[in-house]
């Protein structure tokens, strides 16, 4: 399964890379927003910095809502770098753009995706990937995981090959159910990859083994 990181946070992308489990990066306009980053020349500036970080794709998320705007805007940003991957949202002209990207041999990210008739219409239009926010079905009392788990039979049913990126992970436990159901990748915090280091056993255990080592020594 693949991690990507899911922020705009340079200082936190590198840690992540650094830790050598990053496989990409996902960002979107809230997140980008959050580190400051405003005006059309800051904003691709940034994605090329993101995409100097990391070895995988970075998802650059279009503002455009129609279909023409939706391909000058996914054109150009697909144009900064070979590995940004156009995020659309699961809209109409977004199924639409989706298609015509996948022809030109554009990666797609289709995003805000909450159902599995969504995930369907995205892996029929040829996403590379398709973005269930699991975090926020949770959040309305509606089984994110269960998403993940229905897309997955579906997409094996007839091999689709869009991957899913199970993306509003928001703790260590979604990552570990999204890997048993069959996720293809996850997106999420630093906070949720790095709680998976934790186990008390680990700490303990560590801690008893450099005492023992040390009295051995006769330090
Ligand atoms: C996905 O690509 C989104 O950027 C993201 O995962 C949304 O997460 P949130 O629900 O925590 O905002």
């Amino acid at each position: 399964m693949k991690f990507f990181i899911d922020t705009a946070n340079l200082a936190q992308i590198k840690e992540a890379h650094e830790l050598g489990v990053l496989d990409g990066v996902t960002t979107n306009p809230t997140l980008m927003a959050k580190e400051g980053i405003t005006g059309q020349d800051n904003v691709i500036a940034h994605y090329k910095a993101i995409c100097e970080i990391t070895d995988g794709d970075v998802s650059a998320e279009v503002i455009a809502t129609t279909y023409d705007e939706i391909i000058v805007e996914g054109e150009a940003l697909a144009k900064l770098h070979e590995r940004i991957v156009v995020k659309v949202p699961m809209i109409k002209d977004g199924v639409r753009a989706i298609k015509y990207f996948t022809s030109k041999g554009i990666k797609t990210n289709c995003t805000l995706v909450f159902s599995a008739g969504q995930a369907l219409l995205a892996a029929k239009a040829g996403a590379t990937y398709v973005s269930p926010f699991i975090g926020r079905l949770d959040d309305i009392s509606t089984d994110g995981l269960q998403l993940i788990e229905d897309i997955r039979l579906i997409y094996d049913n007839y091999g689709y090959e869009t991957q899913i990126l199970a993306a509003s992970v928001r703790h260590a436990m979604h990552i570990i159910n999204c890997a048993k159901l069959g996720s293809d990748v996850i997106t999420g915090p630093l906070s949720a990859i790095t709680a998976l280091l934790k186990h008390p056993l680990t700490d303990n255990g560590l801690a008893q083994f450099l005492a023992d080592h040390a009295k051995a020594a006769g330090k």
